[in-house]
């Protein structure tokens, strides 16, 4: 099969890692792609909000299937364009995308159909908000309603604060449109874990656990971020939230969606709030992760083709996900003063220490090719640097000494990526 991948960050590489293991892959596309997505994908200058370009480019080249890795274009409505000229997509159409890209629309659905999240309210106006922010309890969170590049929530320890977030986020529109609609929601404390999963619109499967680190600094300091480092699995993921989860959460959320006459096909991402009352949704994404796709999928037995295929075709029922026994941890190396500011085109060297070795992984975020055809950085995040082991212990040591083998002048990390595990004793 011709496979088109549309994306650019270390998500689209470890999907086009991954695909490129299929022996259903004959030849692999990536539009727009990065310099170590090139290594694997024969990439494509179209951009990825260009429906119409990409859809007449996977015309003109036989694609078989696309495959759609951000978030921006599902929202926007990539995947009807695509089926309205008849071309196999993978992925959720607007209709049913909108559970990432409306946050009311998705607290709404979760209160409809009795799915376990934080309490709220939707607000339309900056002045029903402060009314509400008079009689509120403290800390609470402030979500603007659509997409803000996942920073469109704050999290207020006091009136004043939360007053400022809504004059921020409402009034000066520091999130665009997506600050016209507001959702207020009550605080929750626990352990955070993703877990993705594939569904057809029927039958939901479920990923191997994961868990990110969204601060940007060590002990969770600074600014969120799309995420500096991951591992998988989760050792807080138990068997009893799990049971719970499938029970209360999954296919619950599958089958709301269908109800709704929004059948959803593609990659559900739980957010997941591990309380004491149980586990609660903090999110919904429409998407793998990114960077929790670099720590799943490298572990997945299962032809991630084959799963593509079974859920655009609606198969999914007859195909069980397998997973390695085993664990994985991605450290991302970052351009120092990601994510505010922070320099580009820094040459970067020791990526042939990667060749060779099956439980090292180097997932390209922002790079780029040089004049003389070296790597260049081009992003904030520049390289997701994946290892697996036969435990976590063992994988977080392997990605940190593999983190060493790459260099370029504004090289930063965090050094506390899966910290916790070290001192937890999960029950
Ligand atoms: P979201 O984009 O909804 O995942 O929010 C980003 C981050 O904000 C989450 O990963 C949590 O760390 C935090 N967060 C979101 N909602 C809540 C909540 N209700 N209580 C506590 N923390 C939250
Ligand atoms: N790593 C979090 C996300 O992809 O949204």
């Amino acid at each position: 099969m011709k496979i088109l991948i549309v994306g650019s960050g270390g998500r689209e590489h470890a999907i086009a890692a991954s695909l490129k293991k299929s022996p259903k892959t004959e030849k692999l596309y990536c539009a727009p792609g990065n310099a170590g997505i090139g290594e694997l994908c024969e990439l494509v200058p179209i951009k990825a909000m260009e429906f119409d370009a990409l859809a007449d480019f996977a015309e003109e080249n036989g694609i078989d299937l696309t495959v759609v890795g951000m978030d921006d274009p599902l929202v926007g409505g990539i995947v009807d364009v695509f089926e309205g000229r008849g071309l196999k997509v993978f992925g959720p159409r607007k209709n049913a995308a909108i559970l990432e890209g409306s946050k009311a629309f998705s607290k709404e659905l979760m209160k409809k159909y009795n799915i376990p999240t934080a309490g709220y309210e939707t607000v339309h106006d900056p002045a029903e908000a402060y009314r509400i922010l008079e009689t509120a309890k403290y800390p609470l969170v402030l979500k603007a309603d659509g997409l803000a590049l996942g920073k469109g929530v704050l999290i207020c320890n006091t009136k004043e604060e939360a007053e400022a977030g809504v004059k921020e986020i409402m009034e000066d529109k520091k999130f665009g449109d997506a600050g016209n609609t507001m959702v207020i929601e009550e605080f929750l404390t626990g352990r955070e874990v993703s877990v993705l999963s594939f569904t057809d619109g029927r039958t939901i499967r479920i990923m191997s656990s994961a868990q990110d680190h969204k601060r940007a600094k060590d002990g969770d300091q600074g600014l969120n971020t799309g995420g500096m480092g991951t591992f998988s699995p989760s050792p807080f993921y138990t068997e009893e939230v799990d049971r719970f989860c499938r029970e209360h959460i999954y296919q619950a959320t599958v089958d709301a969606m269908r109800a709704e006459g929004r059948p959803f096909t593609g990659v559900i991402f739980f957010g997941l709030m591990l309380t004491e009352e149980g586990p609660k949704v903090l999110e919904y994404n429409c998407r793998f992760g990114d960077p929790e796709a670099q720590v799943v999928l490298p572990r997945m037995k299962t032809d991630l083709c084959e799963v593509f295929l079974a859920c655009v075709e609606g198969r999914l029922d007859r195909l069980e996900l397998e997973f390695e026994d085993n664990a994985a941890v991605c450290v991302v190396l970052a351009s120092d003063g990601y994510p505010l500011s922070y320099e580009k085109g820094k040459e970067i060297k020791g990526l042939s220490a990667f060749e060779g070795k099956d439980d090292y992984f180097c997932f390209h975020a922002g790079t780029k090719r040089g004049e003389n055809g070296e790597f260049l950085t081009n992003g904030g995040r520049v390289l997701g640097i994946t290892a697996k082991g036969e435990d976590l212990l063992t994988a977080r040591r392997k990605a940190y000494e593999a983190a060493e083998w790459v260099e370029f002048s504004n090289k930063y990390m965090r050094h506390d990526i899966g910290k916790a595990l070290e001192e937890a004793s999960p029950s």
